[in-house]
């Protein structure tokens, strides 16, 4: 067999090995599943990272004994998509750290919770945490920085905290990984790790963020985030009192590149709107938020930000030939989890590309989450204010450009 052909057949058999990979490597019984053989891999595989014991979920989904008793409301949970947290509607992205579940994963779970929750043949498979090397994710950081201890009492409204942190860096840096080592799990919620503006401590630009479940970050190879010489963090914490008091003891840690390693500055780039008013009651305000790119770019993530009444934000692209393109729609925004959308692959839109963010806002009483429907509501840094912020993270097509300038922040728009 020559070359060619042997190269043809081979690519053959990959493309056949594809088509079917879906369905072989889900290998979910549909008409008869059970825990053992279909269910325990998806409840490992997507739910166990926050369910178990020490972290955020309520109760552990690691073992029959532990699901069996859950396996209505799992049901309930997967089939609304409420659980996993993940808001991007299908159909866009694809995004790297999607963590839904398809269409048949659901129905496997379903048809089990109906079928009277079996538990099948066999050992059970066995949860394993992912093992972790060394302290750290990425080898010894470069900073770290510990919080002072914070109590959060047994029981009590979400608790919202921006704490500063003095950097004391005397040079630029260029950061290419953030961890963030949450001290309690089962009341941490989320952290925000901000660039804070010069002299000010106000949230300035996304650095990173964590959350139970969300993996520590590397910025894609050849680009950084820019932390410009004696420029200060902000820790901002979401905490969520569990029945028990607790102490977190959050650590963050940094790691920098060499300036000449970095070819291009991922930007954090806010689309902002912060003129709306939405009028007490109102179910379905809606605002927009605009920006044009005056070069060519590489769009590596999009982070909606929003507030409690905060209920959809979509993005749509309009190409300079006026054509649209829709990049991500989160129809039914939560607040609780601030989710980055990370593209698999990074998309390119030429200079002169609209952006365009339009949000919905919920200030009725029939939103669970909103602290006061009988007020009207505008811009503001309290959780009970509002924000509308389409955050891009990008990088500049263009070597020669991709370094010169740090747009961030709501100032700068
Ligand atoms: C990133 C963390 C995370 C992941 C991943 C996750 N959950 Fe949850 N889950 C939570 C938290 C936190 C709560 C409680 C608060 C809430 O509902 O947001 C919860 C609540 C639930 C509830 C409701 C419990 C009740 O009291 O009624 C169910 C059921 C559930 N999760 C099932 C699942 C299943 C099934 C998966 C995987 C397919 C999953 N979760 C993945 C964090 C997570």
């Amino acid at each position: 067999m020559n070359r060619a052909s042997r190269l043809i057949r081979s690519a053959t058999a990959a493309a056949t090995a594809l088509l079917l990979a879906p369905a072989l490597a889900a290998g979910l019984n549909l008409d008869q599943p059970t825990f053992v053989d279909d269910v325990a891999p998806i409840l490992h595989a997507n739910c166990a990272s926050c369910h178990q014991p020490d972290e955020i979920g309520p109760m552990s989904l690691r073992t029959y004994r532990e699901a069996r008793p859950w396996a209505r409301s799992i049901a309930r949970a997967v089939e609304n998509r409420d659980m996993p947290p993940w808001d991007a509607d299908p159909g866009y992205g694809p995004f790297k750290n999607d963590i839904s579940l398809s269409d048949d994963e659901i129905a496997a779970i379903t048809r089990w919770a109906a079928n009277g929750a079996p538990r099948g043949e066999g050992d059970e498979p066995v949860y394993r945490k992912p093992e972790k090397e060394g302290e750290w994710t990425f080898g010894e950081p470069d900073w770290v920085f510990e919080f002072d201890p914070h109590e959060v009492a047994a029981e009590g409204p979400d608790q919202f905290l921006d704490v500063p942190i003095v950097t004391g860096f005397e040079e630029d840096r260029w950061i290419r990984a953030v961890e963030v080592q949450a001290g309690d799990r089962t009341v941490l919620h989320h952290f925000i790790l901000w660039r804070a503006s010069e002299n000010s401590p106000v949230q300035e630009g996304w650095v990173g963020a964590w959350a139970t479940g969300f993996a520590p970050q590397h910025f894609p190879p050849g680009t950084g985030r820019l932390l410009p010489k004696g420029r200060n963090l902000i820790g901002d914490f979401h905490y969520h009192p569990n029945g028990t008091a607790a102490t977190d003891r959050t650590r963050v840690a940094l790691w920098f590149a060499e300036p000449e390693e970095v070819e291009r500055e991922l930007v954090n780039l806010w689309i902002v709107n912060n003129t709306f008013h939405i009028p007490a009651g109102e179910a379905d305000y809606r605002a927009q938020a605009t920006h044009v790119f005056d070069q060519d770019v590489v769009i590596r993530s999009f982070t909606p930000h929003m507030h409690y009444r905060g209920k959809s934000m979509k993005y749509t692209a309009f190409l300079p030939n006026g054509e649209p393109r829709e990049l991500l729609s989160v129809s039914r925004y939560d607040f609780n989890w601030q989710m980055a959308y990370d593209l698999a692959e990074p998309m390119r839109l030429p200079a002169g590309t609209r952006i365009e963010v339009s949000a919905s806002f919920d200030n009725s009483p029939d939103n669970p989450h909103n602290p006061d429907p009988t007020v009207d509501v505008t811009w503001g840094a309290d959780s009970t204010d509002e924000m509308l912020i389409g955050f891009i993270d990008y990088v500049a097509a263009d070597s020669a450009a991709a370094k010169a300038a740090t747009p961030a922040g709501p100032a700068g728009q």
